[in-house]
């Protein structure tokens, strides 16, 4: 990458984490509506260990699902790479022994009530950007993303700066939802879903499965596994519809406003859910790596 292309990435982030905190710090509040653990992901659907009906049973099913990929020993600290409200956190932290967890987001918001949230627990939260963290080089024995390496648009600076906390022989776990090909090559309703998603959202882009596989390998990974679980994730998206009614109707119900960041966050769900459904342009996927 040359130095100038180097410096117009850096201000798409700026520009972008301006945009992603805003969202945060006002809309954060609505996902009490969508998990009562303040899981701000999508779930996985396994039949002996989830429910179809109770959303939340799925969401922390994923958490599991990810805490399963990293090598969870005693003793061993992880990061969490754009972390909500902690919700993964609290999860790893509740059911592994002598395990701590450094989370970090964009929202002041999210430190400060997520902290309140992990009282009691070996784990805390930070406000820094996960392109540029404060992590010791070769510390930490893990590194998760979920849905959160989007809002960079699955950069290289994101990926790069995972791989250089991480120890030699620690992994990366990412899940998310990626393009299956180039935005140039969407279809017209593909694109507008897209867009709409990105709008939404705040996402700078999303990543597409082959380039970042590629990125990844250029970074210095190994051993990367990408798994397409579309079908696991896909009961959860389904739940979006009625989510957002529920949500809405209650706010009407409270004759409270609806607040801008609050639209912009429904507009995504809504996005998203009709992304999902498009299985040809888009995807979810877990990707797991070793550095
Ligand atoms: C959809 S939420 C997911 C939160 C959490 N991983 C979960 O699954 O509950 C996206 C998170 O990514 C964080 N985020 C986005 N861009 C970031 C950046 N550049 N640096 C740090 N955090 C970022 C946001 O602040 C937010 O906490």
């Amino acid at each position: 990458m040359t130095t100038l292309q180097h410096q117009h990435t850096s201000l798409l982030h700026e520009d972008n984490n301006f945009k992603t905190a805003e969202l945060y710090n006002e809309a954060t509040e609505d996902y009490e509506f969508w998990s009562r653990d303040y899981n701000m992901h999508f779930g996985y659907y396994s039949p002996t260990r989830s429910n179809l009906f109770r959303r939340d049973s799925m969401l922390n099913e994923m958490n599991r699902q990810i805490f399963t990929r990293l090598t969870t020993n005693n003793n061993q600290t992880f990061a969490d790479l754009g972390c909500g409200m902690g919700g993964t956190m609290r999860y790893g932290l509740r059911h592994f022994q002598n395990l701590s967890i450094h989370g970090v987001t964009l929202s002041e918001f999210q430190a400060t009530e997520g902290n309140k949230m992990l009282a009691g627990l070996n784990g805390n939260i930070k406000i820094e950007d996960y392109n540029n963290t404060s992590f010791q080089s070769n510390s930490l024995d893990g590194a998760i993303a979920i849905e959160s390496f989007c809002h960079s648009g699955h950069s290289n600076d994101s990926f790069a700066e995972a791989y250089r906390i991480l120890k030699p022989g620690a992994k990366l776990v990412v899940s998310d939802a990626f393009l299956k090909k180039e935005i140039k090559d969407l279809c017209p309703g593909g694109s507008c879903c897209y867009k709409n998603l990105c709008n939404g959202w705040s996402l700078e882009k999303l990543g597409n499965i082959p380039s970042v596989k590629k990125s990844l390998e250029e970074i210095g990974f190994s051993n990367i596994v990408i798994e397409d679980i579309s079908f696991r994730v896909a009961p959860s998206v389904l739940h979006v519809p009625f989510a957002i009614s529920g949500f809405v109707l209650r706010k009407i119900l409270n004759h409270e406003k609806l607040k801008a960041q609050t639209i912009n966050n429904l507009k995504g769900s809504l996005f998203a859910l009709l992304s999902g459904v498009q299985m040809n342009n888009f995807g979810y996927y877990i990707i797991t790596c070793t550095k």
